[in-house]
């Protein structure tokens, strides 16, 4: 078993209890403004990739949010590992953050740093006063090398993070969210910058780190077939509600329309 497998291999006394489990959720973004996610129930189980699809506005990165603790919580309960985020106690947030690894459309790489001192930053997250940049640990460099061989491009470790392909730079953006030794990954349209090969090996790099690390991977698509290609169940939001949810392999195009009937009131992003 390598370092990295040893650092991220869940405990096996909570296999069966979903790391994320969320209940009757409701989010508001003002106090006189509609809901934005109501109804919402969900769990995430180690080592399952579930595709949040819908379409833009539908609620996506707000149900991430949730999870994070960055969005209004109106009713309901979210519960993250062991923080209860409707209800976080002083002090808890950066610890719940530091929890969650998160891959962004954009890969929020620092284009002039290297891919290395990127996937580094990852072991920034929960410490206390920043470190300065180049003073990390070797443990920590060894380890960030590991992962950028994981995956699959250790060979481009020395290079400016913004002279890579758009597919390399998310894999980067990868490796830097397992660097946080995370309990759950939520990637935020991971793929809508990429072209379809890209696409689909970036979704299934994140699938067999679901699979592999036993890391639940909740990851948000806005196309039906990637989804049906690349997911274990599919959780399917219109308007901030839950229309679809079911087992990917019970799933077909017929059963997602419900999340793309055509709405003038929808799309206005
Ligand atoms: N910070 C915010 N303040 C107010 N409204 C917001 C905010 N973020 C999102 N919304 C609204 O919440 C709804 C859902 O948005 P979002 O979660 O971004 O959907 P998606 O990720 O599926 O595109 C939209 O109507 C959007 O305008
Ligand atoms: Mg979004």
């Amino acid at each position: 078993m390598s370092v990295v497998e040893m650092a991220v291999r869940p405990q096996l006394a909570d296999v069966a209890e979903p790391h994320v489990r969320i209940r009757d959720l409701a989010v508001r973004y003002a106090a006189d403004a509609p809901l934005v996610l109501d109804g919402v129930d969900l769990d995430l189980f180690r080592g399952e990739t579930v595709a949040l699809l819908g379409s833009s506005g539908s609620g996506k990165s707000t149900l991430m949010k949730t999870i994070t603790g960055f969005a209004p919580i109106a009713s309901g309960s979210v519960q993250a590992g062991d923080f209860d985020v409707a209800h976080l106690r002083r002090g808890q947030l950066r610890a719940l953050r530091s929890h969650v690894g998160q891959v962004f459309q954009q890969f929020n790489l620092i284009g002039r740093l290297s891919v290395l001192t990127n996937v580094l930053t990852g072991s920034l997250h929960g410490a206390g006063p920043v470190n300065m940049l180049g003073t990390f640990r070797s443990a920590d460099r060894r380890r960030a090398l590991e992962l950028l061989d994981r995956v699959g491009i250790a060979h481009k470790a020395g290079q400016e993070a913004r002279s890579l392909s758009g597919g390399q730079q998310q894999r980067v953006a990868i490796a830097r969210a397992l660097m946080q030794n995370p309990r759950v990954i939520l990637a935020d349209e991971p793929v809508a910058s990429l072209d379809p090969k890209m696409s689909r090996t970036v979704l299934e790099l994140l699938r067999s780190i679901a699979r592999e690390e036993g890391i639940p991977v909740l990851v948000s698509l806005h196309v039906v077939p990637l989804a049906l290609a690349h997911s274990d169940r599919i959780v399917g939001l219109r308007h901030g509600r839950i229309v679809v949810s079911g087992r990917t392999a019970d799933l077909g195009a017929d059963q997602l329309a419900p999340v793309y009937d055509i709405d003038e009131n929808e799309g206005d992003e």
